[in-house]
């Protein structure tokens, strides 16, 4: 093995000169994914964890330029799933075989804390042996908390650059990186598994940029990192920016397993969206963890972050089918239990 990676397994870090090297050459990428295989096999051994994943919401009040459902796109239809309807994609993805909901939207200020406590008190009533995982961006330390006793017990919120300048270059003036950050640590305290990340690719990105991902992440030391490459989409600004390749997300992937051997890393939807392989890609760069989508299929393609997304038109069982056989053709073993975090003394 050359040195560079028997440090960065070694040490599980490297200086910022060498993570540079790494980060800006294909030279290593073998190498790379085999270390990180084998760290993941270690800790995990051949698991790849199924979330189910609930687009209950693509009303957002934000503008963020990269993404399709930000405020200003007037050409999105709008949906809300009620209640009853977040109930039954839950009952449905349950009899599938998964334990993890992720209730993802945009931020809906429909929403309040009363309604969203509501929906999680009557999941964590009904599915009491699942993890409940929210992914809904910022709010206030208050409402995280009351989430928190309602009984959802993990929060997904990318930090999307660590980097002030480029940040800013993404968002509109009135989101700060700032704010971002305190709503990590405050989910962090509150005891949520946390789950944060970036997006590889993103306009105005840089090697640098990158690098400060990787530091701000060690500082926050999160249970779960996503990240998936930028896609453009095409009724927003970055319509004709360039993506983020497969090759660069899957070398982030292994450097992430090797900083972070405990991680739960998912193979991204958006990797699959790139490369019909990617997400088996992702799983043998050492990513563990897939998010099927359990939205009902009416609303699917509404929730379009990205051009051409995948899996907009399968029924739940088809995808449940899918990933099942693509995991298995890529090695490991798809799990369906709750998956938790694997730290020992806290790393
Ligand atoms: N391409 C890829 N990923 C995107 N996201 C938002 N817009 C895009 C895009 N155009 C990611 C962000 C967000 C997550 C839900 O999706 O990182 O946090
Ligand atoms: Fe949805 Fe393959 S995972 S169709």
């Amino acid at each position: 093995m050359s040195d560079i990676i028997t440090k960065l397994c070694e040490q599980r870090d490297l200086p910022d000169t060498t993570l540079r090297q790494l980060i800006n050459t294909n030279k290593y990428d073998e190498e790379l994914f085999q270390a990180a295989d084998k760290v993941r096999r270690e800790r995990y051994g051949d698991a790849v964890y199924l979330r189910g994943l609930i687009e209950f919401t693509n009303f957002c009040k934000n503008d963020c330029l990269y993404c399709g459902l930000r405020a200003e796109n007037r050409n999105v239809s709008r949906y809300r799933l009620t209640k009853d309807e977040i109930l039954s994609c839950c009952e449905e993805g349950y009899l599938l075989g998964y334990r993890t909901f992720v209730l993802q939207g945009g931020e809906d200020p429909y929403f309040t804390d009363e309604r969203m406590v509501d929906i999680i008190s009557a999941i964590r009533g009904r599915f009491s042996d699942c993890a409940i995982t929210l992914s809904l961006g910022e709010r206030s330390r208050e409402s995280y908390e009351r989430f928190y006793e309602a009984g959802a017990n993990r929060y997904l919120l990318r930090h999307e650059t660590a980097d002030e300048e480029h940040y800013q270059k993404l968002h509109p003036d009135n989101m700060l990186l700032e704010n971002r950050k305190r709503c990590l640590f405050d989910l962090k305290e509150i005891g949520y598994q946390v789950g944060s990340g970036f997006m590889v690719g993103s306009p105005y990105q840089t090697t640098d940029s990158l690098i400060a991902d990787l530091r701000f992440l060690q500082e926050l030391s999160p249970d779960m990192i996503g990240i998936g490459p930028f896609i453009p989409h095409h009724d927003t600004p970055f319509k004709n920016c360039e993506g983020g390749t497969v090759e660069l997300t899957l070398r982030m992937i292994a450097i992430l397993r090797l900083l972070f051997p405990y991680a739960l890393i998912p193979s991204t939807t958006a990797l699959g969206t790139i490369d019909p392989q990617g997400r088996e890609k992702g799983l043998k760069a050492g990513a563990n963890v897939v998010m099927p989508n359990l939205s009902p299929v009416a609303v699917r393609k509404k929730y379009e972050i990205y051009d051409d997304k995948i899996c907009t038109g399968e029924e739940s069982a088809r995808c449940r089918g899918c990933l099942e056989r693509r995991i298995e053709l890529a090695g490991y073993r798809a799990v369906t239990d709750r998956g938790d975090v694997k730290r020992i003394h806290n790393s």
